[in-house]
């Protein structure tokens, strides 16, 4: 049983594999968060269930630490729900009604209701427990029981309440176009750090995702607390810290410009907001991320195919003959996805215009698309393409014909940015347009894989025919009508496998990951630069989700030289691609990436379905390490980094992670053999030197 209740004291407890979460119904029918951590009797939590006053200014001191905070009466934190009554009134006062223990897929969910004393409307909370992972999962359903409008003003997922901590450090990451997935953290001091997207999609300046701990937790132990959210739109997650040192970590859609009216019947279900705690360090907070990942979010089990993909090679000039001859180099490569990028479709040959017209531009493929696709057949490859379904250039034959299709305010001029508007894929026969021309790319031709971008956020976000006073739903209807676009192209055509790009990083989270295979993560494909963008996004995201492309010696994004090894494995990290120009590289790099690329295949595997160690952080020692070790620990590989040696200062001996201590290990390229201890304790000499030096190791249990 994960999920139990206590009559008598009025508990509930979800018990994972390794950690307890508890909380109870209290004296006035709230419920109060108790405890969160290792393993633990519910009863022992039972004299927590109090409530508590400081003064007459601070009353009812419990209510910072409810479950699901609901605005009215004396709650000054960060509520998850916030309404407007019909009558003018707005506040609430939900109490405890009933809850129901179910099953639902395998899984055993807890959902709980609420009711307002003196209104119609009901709340039930979810927990979806995921016992071997130590995760919960946790959502809110809000129901309107009456007849009259209720307007949703603040809608959150769930509130998770961190246990007391001397110091609560909060990491994150931040980043830009091409320099996403930075890694930060900060001591939260009283009052409230806001991570948050207000741009219309997940955005690189921040990722739905939190961990907090005292301050000291490493890779390899303390304790850590931690949640992502499955929202693709506007999200805020609020660390907020007491005058009373509770911390509660508030996360959903978010409220900024935002409002959602409920009609009578009806019910608004939020995204859900996965938790977790580990008593691991980070390191275990990701595995257990990743995990989740791979067994409860992402569409499919198949191996990531390495893929090559035409943008870097030749952006917009794309026409057949190019592609054609890059395919057979590619083909040579060992390559089993060939993707053509932007520039195919329309007048599309350069930004500025032809987003819209996703019809085969004839004069740079003259005998349709259908040619290329059956070069790349034959030379046993799938075929992929590039669309950006919800944008349009001005300069197309879409917006000639359908100016107001797009978000605009009738009296502001209309923002371009990248020279595009945005398609307000809330209309219906917008909506249409594009499940049809889908529909039609991936019937006409055989295409096995999409890369969906969004190179815009959203401005000016009016939504024309939309009644008036539901203007600020425009935020979330994005965010629905997407998921409902991608549902129903997935179900059309199960075969395709879907990458989620929006110039980069800016749409990777577990919404989109429903139905995402992959994700770009940046537009920087400078090998070293990737390293710490690699490793924020590890933080959160499983390797397998992350396309990552080898392109030129020389990096078109900010001219430093890599060696082609360096490169290579970098990019072997995660799901393997190549963006170089092929046909400007000669037969020996060709034959010399070829042998990476078999490398690869024989140690995907590991990467797309073992366990990841970060083993250590350029931020030190100037290395970078990760680790992949199988299931069964017998076979683990070693990506090490070197930015620049300095004379007589030792580099790190690497300790790795996740082995059988008695078992016996070797390193292909080594002779000699070690127990997993050695390897565990004493760590493995790292022969790099000079500048960007890398190696790979691979190493296996002896027989
Ligand atoms: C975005 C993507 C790139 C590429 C270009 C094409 O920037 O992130 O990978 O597809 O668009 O215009």
């Amino acid at each position: 049983m994960t999920i139990q209740y206590n009559e008598q004291h009025r508990i509930f407890a979800i018990q994972t594999n390794q950690t307890s979460y508890i909380f109870g119904v209290n004296g006035k029918g709230r419920l109060q968060h108790l405890y969160w951590g290792s393993s633990l009797d519910p009863e022992d939590c039972a004299p927590l269930l109090r409530t508590w006053s400081h003064s007459s200014f601070d009353m009812e001191i419990e209510r910072i630490l409810e479950e699901y905070s609901f605005w009215g009466d004396l709650v000054y934190t960060e509520p998850s729900l916030k309404v407007s009554w019909h009558d003018g009134v707005r506040d609430l006062s939900m109490k405890v009604a009933e809850h129901r223990i179910v099953e639902q897929d395998g899984q055993e969910k807890l959902v709980i209701t609420l009711q307002d004393e003196a209104y119609p409307l009901e709340t039930h909370l979810s927990y979806t427990v995921i016992p071997e992972l130590d995760l919960i999962v946790r959502s809110a359903k809000i129901v309107n029981t009456g007849s009259h409008d209720v307007i949703l003003e603040n809608t959150q997922s769930a509130s998770w309440s961190i246990p007391y901590l001397p110091d609560y450090r909060l990491t994150h990451v931040t980043g830009k176009w091409s320099g996403e997935f930075q890694l930060r953290n900060t001591i939260l001091s009283e009052g409230k750090k806001v991570l948050e997207s207000r741009r219309g999609f997940t955005d690189s300046h921040a990722n739905p995702w939190f961990a907090v701990d005292n301050g000291y937790a490493t890779e390899d132990s303390g304790d850590v607390w931690f949640g992502a959210l499955a929202w693709s739109g506007n999200w805020k997650i609020t660390a907020e810290k007491t005058a009373f040192n509770q911390v509660k970590v508030t996360g959903g859609i978010n409220d900024f410009d935002s409002e959602w009216t409920l009609g009578a019947g009806e019910s608004f279900e939020t995204p859900t907001f996965v938790g977790g705690y580990t008593a691991g360090g980070f390191g275990e907070m990701s595995r257990h991320l990743h995990q989740y990942q791979y067994d409860y979010v992402i569409p499919s089990q198949e191996p990531r195919k390495v893929l090559y993909n035409s943008w870097e090679a030749t952006y917009f000039d794309v026409n057949a003959q190019d592609q054609m001859a890059l395919a057979e180099r590619a083909a040579r490569l060992g390559v089993e996805l060939f993707v053509v990028d932007d520039g195919w479709f329309g007048e599309r040959n350069h930004d500025r215009a032809g987003l819209g017209d996703w019809f085969v531009n004839r004069e740079k493929f003259p005998n349709g698309l259908e040619e290329l696709i059956q070069k790349v057949h034959n030379l046993g490859m799938g075929f992929g393409i590039w669309v950006e379904p919800e944008s349009v250039n001005p300069d197309s034959d879409l917006y000639r014909q359908h100016p107001d299709w797009v978000y605009h305010f009738p009296t502001r001029g209309r923002t371009e940015l990248r020279n595009q508007l945005l398609l307000n894929i809330t209309k219906p026969e917008v909506k249409s347009y594009i499940l049809q021309f889908m529909t039609e790319l991936l019937s006409k031709h055989d295409i096995a894989f999409i890369k969906w971008d969004m190179n815009r956020t959203i401005t000016q976000p009016g939504m024309k025919d939309h009644p008036l006073q539901r203007q600020k739903e425009v935020w979330i209807r994005h965010a629905h009508t997407l998921y409902e676009i991608w549902a129903e192209l997935r179900e059309r055509f199960p075969h395709v496998a879907f990458e989620t790009c929006a110039g980069g990083g800016s749409r990777i989270d577990l919404g989109i990951l429903r139905y995402a295979d992959q994700t770009w993560p940046s537009d920087n494909t400078d090998a070293f630069d990737r390293l710490s963008i690699q490793e924020g996004f590890s933080y959160v995201y499983a390797p397998k989700l992350m396309t990552c492309w080898v392109t030129e010696a020389i990096s078109g994004m900010n001219k430093r030289t890599t060696s082609l090894q360096y490169r290579f494995h970098s990019a072997m990290m995660g799901t393997l691609g190549i963006g170089s120009n092929l046909n400007e590289w000669s037969d020996e790099l060709i034959d010399e990436s070829a042998g990476y690329v078999r490398q690869y295949k024989e140690i995907r595997p590991l990467v797309q379905y073992g366990h990841q160690y970060r083993l250590d952080t350029l931020k030190k020692q100037g290395v970078a390490a990760v680790q992949y070790v199988n299931k069964e620990a017998s076979e683990t590989v070693v990506f090490a980094f070197l930015h620049s040696q300095r004379l007589g200062e030792p580099l790190p001996r690497l300790r790795l992670r996740g082995l059988q201590p008695d078992k016996m290990y070797a390193i292909e390229q080594l002779p000699g053999a070690w127990t997993g201890k050695a390897m565990m304790n004493i760590g493995i000499e790292l022969p790099l030197r000079g500048d960007l030096d890398s190696l790979m190791y691979r190493i296996r249990e002896q027989e």
